[in-house]
C-alpha cells in the first residue's frame, strides 16, 4: 500500500467488461426518453415534417409528370406542352432543393442543439456525484460517456430517427403511386423485395458482429491510449515503450480486423441491392415491355415504373444502414441514461439547517469508515477539537489520516457514528455551507489550466484582486510570481505543469487564504522541498493556520511541536492523543516515529 490518495485501477481495470453488450435496435423505454430531449424544438420538428413532405412530394411527382410528357405531349407531337411539362419539372426540381436544403440545415441544426443539452446535463450531473463514483469509474470510461457516446446519439439525431420517417414517406409514397399507375406491374416489380428483405436480414445478422467488436475494441484503444498518455513519464523512465507498443499493436490490430470484417460486409450488401435494383428493372422491362407491346401500357408509364424504381432502393439502402445507427444509439443512451441515473449519495438535507457563523468546533463521535464493503480503515475514532485549537495528525502511511479529513469535508459518507461542526451533524449541514466553511490543502495539489490569479481565487467574485495578491504575499508567493513572464496572469498549464512542487503547495495555501475558511485542513505532501523553501513554507502555514481550527497531516514531526493536541493514528484507530511532551514522556509509538526523524536528521 502507497499512500492514499485516489487509487485509480491502472492497467488492471478491465475496460472492455461494459462495452461487451449489444443494445437492442429499438427500445421504446430509452427512445422515449431520447425523443423527451427534442421537446424543446417541437416546433422545429414539426416544420421539418412538412419540409420533408414537399421534398419527398416533389420525388413522387417528377416521374409522374414524365409519364403524363411522354404519353400527351411526345407521343401526339404537342411541342407546346411539352414546353410546360418541362417548366414543371424545373419547378420541381428547385422546389425539391430548397425543401432538402431547409429540411437538411434545420435538422442538423435540432440534431447540435439536442446534442448541447445532453451535453450540459451530463457535465452537471457528473459534477454533483460523490468521490466513491470517481475512484470506480476511470477517466477514460466517463470521457466515452460525455463525448463519445453523445456523438453516436446526435447520429441518430441528425441521421437516424428523423430521416427514417422521411425514407419510410419516399418508399411507402412510391409503392402506392406505382400501384396507382398500373397495379399489375407494380406486384410484379415488389417481387424482388423479399430477396431485398432477405439480404437485409443476413447483412444485420452478421454486421451486427463486426459492429459489435469494432465498438469494443475502439473503446479499449481510447483506455489504454488514455492511460498510456498520462503515464507516459513513468512508462519512458522504466523504457516500457517497446512493451507498450506489442500491446498498443495488439489492440490496434483487432480493432483494424473489426473494422474491415465489417467493410467487407457492407461491401458485399452495398451492391447486393444495386443488383436486386437491377432485376426489377429487369423485370419491369421485360413484363412492361411485353404490356407495352400489347398497348396495355403505355410508353410514360414504362418510363414512370423505370423511375421509381430507381428511386426506390435508395432509401432501402438508406434504411438498413439506419439500423447500424439505431443499435449503436440505444447501446449509447443506456449508458448514457445508467450515468444520468446514478443519484449522487452524498446530498444536501431538505430542508437544510440555517447555520450561524461558525465557530469550528470539530467532533468525531465513534466514527467507523470504509471505502469498500466492511474493509474498515477507520475504527471506533472519536476525537474532539476546539474552536480555534490547532490539532495535528500523525501517523504511518495508510494509517487512515486522508480518511478522516475525507469524512470531516464529507466527500465520503461515515459507516457508523458522526462528524459534527460546532454540535451540527454534517449530514443536517447544507453542503454548500460546509464546503465553505472548511478548506483543504490536499495531499495531491491539483491546479487548473489558467492564470495564477484564478487558481488562488478560483473565479470566486467575492475575492477581489487585492485579496488575491494579499493571499499572495501572505504566504510568501508574492516573490515568486513578480519572478514570472506575466506575474498573475501567467497561464499555468494543465496540472500545474511548470511550476515547483514548492511553488504549487504556496499556490494551494494562497487558495486556501483567501478563501478565509473556519476550519483548515492541511495533508501535507510526503515529497521534501528545499530547507529554505520549507521555511517559507513553515511561515506561510503559521499565517494560514492563525485565527481559526486547523488540522495539520504532518509528515515532518518538527512542524508540528506547538501544536495544541497531537493524535496519532494507527492502522485506523487513534493510538495516542497528547501534546509533543506529553507523548515523548508516554514513549510510545509517538515517540518511536520522533526518534526515528531525529536520528535520520542526524545522519543526513
Ligand atoms: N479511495 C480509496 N479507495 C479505497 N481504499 C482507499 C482509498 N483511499 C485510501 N484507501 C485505503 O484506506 C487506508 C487509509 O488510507 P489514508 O489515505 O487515510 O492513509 P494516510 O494515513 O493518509 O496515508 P499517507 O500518510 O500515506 O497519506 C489505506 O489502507 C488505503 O489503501
Ligand atoms: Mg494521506
Amino acid at each position: 500500500m502507497f499512500g492514499g490518495g485516489s487509487g485509480s485501477g491502472g492497467q488492471l481495470y478491465d475496460y472492455s467488461e461494459e462495452e461487451d453488450q449489444l443494445g437492442k435496435v429499438y427500445d421504446r423505454v430509452l427512445m422515449k426518453r431520447l425523443i423527451g430531449y427534442l421537446k424543446p424544438y417541437r416546433l422545429e420538428v414539426v416544420l421539418i415534417g412538412f419540409l420533408m413532405v414537399g421534398s419527398r412530394g416533389a420525388e413522387w411527382l417528377m416521374p409522374l409528370l414524365m409519364k403524363h410528357g411522354i404519353d400527351e405531349y411526345i407521343g401526339p407531337g404537342n411541342l407546346q406542352g411539352l414546353k410546360t411539362i418541362a417548366i414543371y419539372y424545373i419547378l420541381l426540381l428547385v422546389g425539391r432543393f430548397i425543401f432538402t436544403y431547409f429540411e437538411e440545415y434545420r435538422m442538423q441544426m435540432v440534431g447540435q442543439k439536442a446534442m448541447y443539452d445532453i451535453r450540459m446535463s451530463l457535465f452537471s450531473h457528473l459534477q454533483r456525484l460523490d468521490v466513491r463514483f470517481f475512484d470506480r469509474n476511470p477517466v477514460g470510461r466517463l470521457m466515452t460517456r460525455v463525448m463519445g457516446d453523445v456523438e453516436v446519439l446526435k447520429e441518430l439525431f441528425t441521421s437516424g430517427v428523423i430521416t427514417v420517417f422521411g425514407d419510410l414517406l419516399t418508399i411507402f409514397g412510391i409503392m402506392v403511386m406505382m400501384l396507382y399507375l398500373n397495379w399489375k406491374l407494380a406486384l410484379v416489380s415488389f417481387t424482388v423485395l423479399p430477396i431485398i428483405f432477405a439480404a437485409t436480414t443476413i447483412y444485420q445478422i452478421y454486421s451486427r458482429r463486426a459492429f459489435r467488436d469494432q465498438r469494443r475494441y475502439l473503446a479499449q484503444i481510447n483506455a489504454y491510449l488514455n492511460e498510456s498518455i498520462v503515464g507516459m513519464t513513468t512508462m519512458q523512465l522504466f523504457t516500457q515503450e517497446p512493451r507498450s507498443m506489442v500491446r498498443f499493436d495488439e489492440k490496434n490490430q483487432q480493432y483494424l480486423g473489426a473494422n474491415l470484417r465489417s467493410i467487407f460486409y457492407f461491401s458485399l450488401f452495398s451492391p447486393m441491392i444495386e443488383v436486386c435494383g437491377s432485376l426489377a428493372l429487369t423485370v419491369i422491362i421485360w413484363y412492361g415491355g411485353g404490356q407495352a407491346l400489347q398497348d396495355a401500357l403505355t410508353l410514360g408509364t414504362l418510363f414512370a415504373f423505370i423511375q421509381y424504381s430507381q428511386r426506390f432502393f435508395w432509401p432501402i439502402r438508406e434504411l438498413s444502414e439506419k439500423y447500424t445507427i439505431f443499435q449503436n444509439a440505444m447501446a449509447s443512451s443506456e449508458r448514457i441514461f445508467d450515468l444520468m441515473d446514478t443519484e449522487p449519495t452524498i446530498v444536501s438535507p431538505t430542508p437544510g439547517k440555517e447555520l450561524a457563523a461558525l465557530k469550528g468546533e470539530i467532533e468525531f463521535r465513534n466514527v467507523w469508515f470504509a471505502y469498500n464493503a466492511d474493509d474498515y480503515v477507520l475504527r471506533d475514532v472519536s476525537f474532539k477539537v476546539k474552536a480555534g485549537e490547532k490539532v495535528a495528525f500523525v501517523g504511518h502511511t495508510g494509517s487512515g489520516k486522508t480518511s478522516i479529513i475525507n469524512l470531516l469535508c464529507r466527500f465520503y459518507e461515515v459507516n457508523e457514528g458522526q462528524v459534527l461542526i460546532d454540535g451540527t451533524d454534517l449530514r443536517e449541514m447544507e453542503l454548500p455551507d460546509l464546503r465553505r466553511a472548511v478548506n483543504i490543502v490536499q495531499q495531491n495539489i491539483f491546479l487548473f489550466s489558467g492564470t495564477i490569479e484564478k487558481n488562488i481565487n478560483l473565479e470566486n467574485p467575492e475575492i477581489t484582486k487585492g485579496d488575491t495578491i494579499a493571499a499572495a504575499k501572505e504566504v510568501h508567493l508574492d516573490r515568486y510570481v513578480q519572478n514570472m513572464p506575466a506575474g498573475y496572469a501567467t497561464e499555468i498549464r494543465e496540472g500545474g505543469a511548470g511550476l515547483s512542487v514548492g511553488q504549487k503547495q504556496l499556490v494551494a495555501f494562497a487558495r486556501a487564504l483567501a478563501s478565509d475558511p473556519d476550519i483548515l485542513i492541511l495533508d501535507e505532501a510526503t515529497s521534501s522541498v528545499d530547507t529554505e523553501t520549507e521555511l517559507l513554507i513553515q511561515d506561510a502555514l503559521n499565517r494560514l493556520m492563525a485565527n481559526r481550527t486547523s488540522i495539520v497531516i504532518a509528515h515532518r514531526l518538527s512542524t508540528i511541536q506547538n501544536a495544541d493536541k497531537i493524535i496519532v493514528m494507527h492502522r485506523g484507530e487513534i493510538g495516542e492523543m497528547g501534546t509533543h511532551n506529553e507523548l515523548l514522556q508516554q514513549r510510545g509509538i509517538y515517540y518511536r516515529l520522533y526518534q526515528l526523524q531525529y536520528k535520520g536528521q542526524e545522519v543526513g
